[in-house]
């Protein structure tokens, strides 16, 4: 106590003095690092961002992928708590979208294929009769041009790719960037932006699985989920919405409470069995375009408590359904089944195809946006 105050004295006179140099100090830093190159031979970077009262975030230009989050534990013992690859080259070859920037289309587009002004444009079906994530060629494959930018806040780190006419089957040139940067309330926050030169769709998302115990140490079953939703879109049997909006009352897609992720997830509901568990968009309550709570998670065991906040309209609880241990993670693990959890922040999946379903279309002159921030804490 008797140190801390000719501390707290010093420390304001040198504010005074030196103020925004004080502030930048006492921001995030972003460290960067060659981490190998792309089958073309371009290199290829790693960012690691760092803050007091943060989890420190490594990021690869490859994909705009988050590579790590290191949070500490209740006890202050940091993990790993997303799951993904021990190297560059795990993320060359990923088909599992670990911690990967999806686009430009996020989720699927039922049959491949949508129209706009009065033009049909097909798109690769990846996923039975499905267009998924952007197709083969998306953007988690592309190499984003990075740029750490120093503000009041310290580093941020900025990833931009462009996206030419036709790729993958969409239109228009459409210019997207990404920016990681770390918050003082211990958040990561994801702000997304896109331009482009003619009518296209978009919808962006990270597809990061979390595991609040650390990566690889097992199903993430008894992590208690809270989502902030009344109703889902369901699906059919090939996972397109079928267009109506669910109310989760008296289902086992109610966690409007905390309740374990486990606890129903193998109920005889034909909606869990169409994705072998949960894999649904959740309507997110309140007013798209403010960044509210979307979801809650805490995971017992070690206290971690994940908030994920976004201006989406909807978030994709997918309980990691399709892992099955053929994945060797970061630490030698293999990923088994429902070994981590997404929550992806985005529109609603087939909405080019679903008038009824909030808008995805982008026209040149109008700029999409979308903030996602992550937060950590322990409890
Ligand atoms: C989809 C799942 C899919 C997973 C990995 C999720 O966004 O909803 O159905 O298996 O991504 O591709």
């Amino acid at each position: 106590m008797l140190r801390r105050r000719p501390f707290a004295v010093f420390t304001l006179a040198a504010l005074t003095t030196v103020g925004v140099a004080m502030t930048a100090e006492a921001g995030t830093r972003i460290e960067r690092k060659a981490w190998g190159t792309t089958p073309e031979g371009q290199t290829v970077e790693l960012f690691t961002l760092s803050r007091e009262g943060a989890p420190t975030v490594a990021v690869t230009n490859h994909g705009a992928y988050l590579v790590s989050i290191l949070a500490p534990d209740r006890d202050g013992q940091a993990a790993d708590v997303i799951l993904g690859y021990s190297d560059l080259a795990g993320y060359l070859a990923d088909g599992g979208y670990l911690g990967a920037v999806v686009g430009r289309y996020a989720n699927r587009i039922a049959g491949g294929t949508f129209s706009l002004g009065g033009q049909t444009y097909t798109l690769a079906r990846n996923n039975g009769p499905n267009h998924l994530h952007g197709g083969p060629g998306g953007f988690h494959r592309k190499l984003w041009t990075p740029r750490v930018v120093t503000g009041p806040e310290g580093d941020t780190l900025e990833l931009t790719y462009l996206s030419v006419d036709g790729e993958e089957g969409y239109p228009g040139a459409l210019t997207a960037t990404v920016v990681y940067s770390l918050t003082a309330e211990g958040g990561l926050r994801l702000d997304y932006s896109a331009t482009t030169d003619a009518s296209t769709v978009v919808n962006l998302t990270n597809h990061a699985y979390f595991n609040l115990a650390g990566e690889g140490s097992g199903d993430i079953l008894g992590h208690e989920m809270q989502i902030e939703s009344n109703a889902f879109t369901p699906v059919d049997e090939t996972l397109i919405p079928t267009g109506e909006l669910r109310p989760v009352e008296g289902s086992p897609l109610d966690f409007r409470k905390p309740v374990a992720l486990g606890a129903r997830i193998d109920d005889p509901y034909p909606q869990l069995q169409a994705g072998g568990g949960y894999d649904h968009n959740f309507v997110v309550r309140g007013a798209p375009g403010e960044l509210r709570l979307a979801a809650r998670v805490y995971e017992p065991g070690s206290g971690r408590v994940l908030e994920v906040l976004t201006t989406e309209p909807g978030v994709q609880l997918y309980s990691g359904n399709f892992l099955d241990g053929s994945i060797v993670g970061k630490s030698g693990r293999p990923y088994e089944k429902r070994g981590g959890f997404c929550l992806e922040t985005q529109h609603f999946p087939d909405s080019p195809n679903q008038p009824e379903f909030p808008p995805v279309v982008l026209e040149p002159g109008d700029r999409y946006e979308q903030t996602t921030v992550f937060r950590f804490s322990v409890r």
